[in-house]
Formats: structure tokens, sequence, C-alpha cells
């Protein structure tokens, strides 16, 4: 692909909504940071569920209400998550400078997919998730796993924060081998807690590396048909629903799905980056595909299979 202008960059938007071969490269205008952002030259993002499911338009109406009725707006970059450099910063930034390695959500300005994307540099809290959220990447971690980090980690924690997660809790998460699974186990872990993983038999071994106490596989035993009983339920990958899981739960024990959460602050990310920095949690990487591979990357996780998280390099020039 030749470029063709200055201050133009390449992309990977979503043409329509459908299948992943409507994700199209293309050169779209490169972001000028407001005097409150920083520009990110965007080394990683993820193929996130949530990024899969705006293709899909699923569910239909917050979709099309958010991203475009009948077709995605021009240019619609996906990208929930990212991790980069800062390349420039407007004139009121005072927290970051050119240089910095950073990591954040980008909110409903998606824009991952791309090879920069604009972010602010703070925002109200309680307004992370919609206007997006950055903080610099701890030394321990390298730039590219970084960019798996912030959704499935924050989600995770929320939920187990919602539970009010403690020591000595039993937790049976469902889906332990996915983004929020596998976060889910290490911080339920972290918080004493006794984990039981719900996962098919190949990914035991994942999930017991990462501290679960029991594991159940779901392709042989409905765990909801089971005598064992947990003060808590997190059906991470919303396939079991709360009836069911009832069946299963103590007296005042609590049932987590990903709806209800309380918003993400910059405290919760800052926690997680300490987290990280103290070994307590770290990203599961199934694949990593290059940018120009996106659709194949949405094919895989069409599947619902991926193990943690799926990884896209928007450039190869890492510098640490
Ligand atoms: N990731 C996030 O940050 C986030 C945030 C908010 C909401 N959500 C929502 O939460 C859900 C899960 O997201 P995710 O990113 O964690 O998904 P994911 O990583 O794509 O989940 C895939 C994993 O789920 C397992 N799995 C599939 N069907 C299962 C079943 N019936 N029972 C138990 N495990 C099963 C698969 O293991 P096997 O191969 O062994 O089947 C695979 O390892 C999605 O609906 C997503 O939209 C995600």
């Amino acid at each position: 692909m030749t470029r063709v202008e200055n201050g133009s960059m390449k992309a990977i938007v979503c043409a329509k909504y459908g299948p992943p071969e409507v994700l199209e490269m293309r050169e779209v205008e490169k972001p000028t940071p407001k005097d409150t952002e920083v520009l990110i030259k965007v080394y990683s993002t993820t193929t996130h569920f949530g990024d899969t499911r705006i293709r899909r338009a699923i569910p239909l109406l917050v979709v099309r209400l958010l991203f475009g009725l009948f077709k995605p707006k021009k240019n619609l970059v996906l990208g929930i998550e990212l991790s980069g450099v800062v390349e420039a910063i407007g004139k009121d930034v005072k927290s970051f400078k050119p240089g910095d390695r950073v990591f954040g959500l980008t909110g409903f300005g998606l824009g991952g997919y791309a090879e920069y994307c604009c972010l602010p540099e703070k925002v109200k809290d309680g307004t992370q998730e919609r206007k997006g959220i950055v903080i610099k990447i701890p030394d321990s971690l390298s730039i590219s796993d970084a960019a798996a980090i912030p959704s499935g980690s924050l989600t995770a924690l929320k939920n187990l924060q919602k539970a009010k997660i403690s020591e000595h809790k039993k937790i049976l998460i469902n889906g332990a081998s996915g983004s929020l699974g596998t976060y889910a186990v290490q911080l339920a872990k972290f918080y004493g807690a006794e984990v039981t993983a719900v996962c098919s038999a190949k990914n035991f071994k994942l999930v017991k590396s990462l501290g679960a106490d029991k594991v159940i596989d779901y392709t042989k035993e409905d765990f909801t048909k089971k005598t064992d009983t947990y003060d808590i339920v997190y059906d991470a990958v919303m396939k079991t629903g709360r009836r069911k899981s009832k069946k299963v739960l103590n007296k005042n024990g609590i049932y987590l799905n990903n709806y209800w959460l309380s918003s993400i602050k910059e405290a919760d990310f800052i926690f997680i980056k300490k987290l990280i920095e103290e070994n307590h949690i770290f990203p599961i990487i199934d694949k990593t595909y290059p940018l120009s591979e996106a659709v194949e990357a949405h094919r895989y996780v069409d599947t619902e299979r991926k193990r943690g998280n799926v990884l896209l390099k928007v450039t190869d020039e890492y510098p640490v």
C-alpha cells in the first residue's frame, strides 16, 4: 500500500457490519492531539471480543446507536485497548512526555487498529470507559504484551470487587481460559479465594498454572448439577445464566456476568499496574497477528476458543 498524503496513517477500518472480511486496510487521516490529549504511536492492540461484537453489530441496537445505524460511521477504526509510545502531547498535558511507554482503553472512540491514536491525559472519574484512559506501562512489562492488560483485567477486577471477594471465599469462574477468565483466576488468588475453574480439559494446565485449586471440564460435566456450592459464581464467558447458576450458590451467594458493574476509575488501573509490578498478574497471550492480518485474527476470535488474549502487532519497531 502506498501513502496517499502526509498526515495519513494505516488503519484497519470496519467498512460494514458483518463477517471478518468486512475489515479493510485503509489510509486514513492521522489524528492531531487536542491541548489536553496525547498522541500515541501504537505498537500493539488486541483482537478483543468487544471488537468482534461491534463488527457483527451485537447487541444490534447498542452497537448501531453508538457506531452507525445502517453502516459503521466513516472510517470506523476498531481497537478497544492499546499500548504504544507517546509521540506528541497537547500544550496543557503535564503528566506525559514524548517517549513514555503507555497503555490504555480507547473508550467509545475506539481506534487501536491504527498507527496512531489520541487519548485524553485525564478524564473525570466515571467517564473512563466512554472517553478512554491511559497510564504508563510498568517497567517489568513488555510494550507488546501491555496491550492485552486494560480491558480484561479491569473488567475482571470490577466484577470481583462487586462480589466483595476476600480470603477463603469459594469462587467458581466459568470460562476460566478466556481473557476475563485468566485475569479473574489470578485476581481471585491474589485476594486469597478458593478458585474452581471451569474450562475444557485442554486448558486445565493453563488455569492451574494461574492458581486454580480445582477444575471442571464443561464438556463432560455441568457445574450447576454438581453438589459443590460457592460464595461467588462468575460466569465470565456469559454462557450459563443466573437461574441455573443459583443452584450452586450458597445462601447470600453472588452471581456475576459482566453486567451492572461500577465504572472503571484511574485508581483501578493504577492498582492493576501495581499488581503487575508485584507479579500477581500477567497477560496470557494466545496468538499474535500483524495488523495486516486483522481479518484472520477476527476469524480466530470468532471461534470462541481463544486462550487469554490475541494481540495485533501494529508495527515491528518495538523500542523495548
Ligand atoms: N474480555 C473483556 O475485556 C470483556 C469485557 C466486558 C465483557 N466481555 C464479554 O465477556 C465474554 C467473555 O469475553 P472473553 O474476552 O473473556 O472471551 P474469550 O476470551 O473469547 O473466551 C474464550 C474462552 O472461553 C472458553 N469457552 C467457550 N465456551 C465455553 C463454555 N460454554 N463454557 C466454558 N468456557 C467456554 C473457551 O475455552 P474452550 O476452548 O475450552 O471452550 C475459550 O478459552 C464475552 O461475551 C465478552 O463480550 C469481555
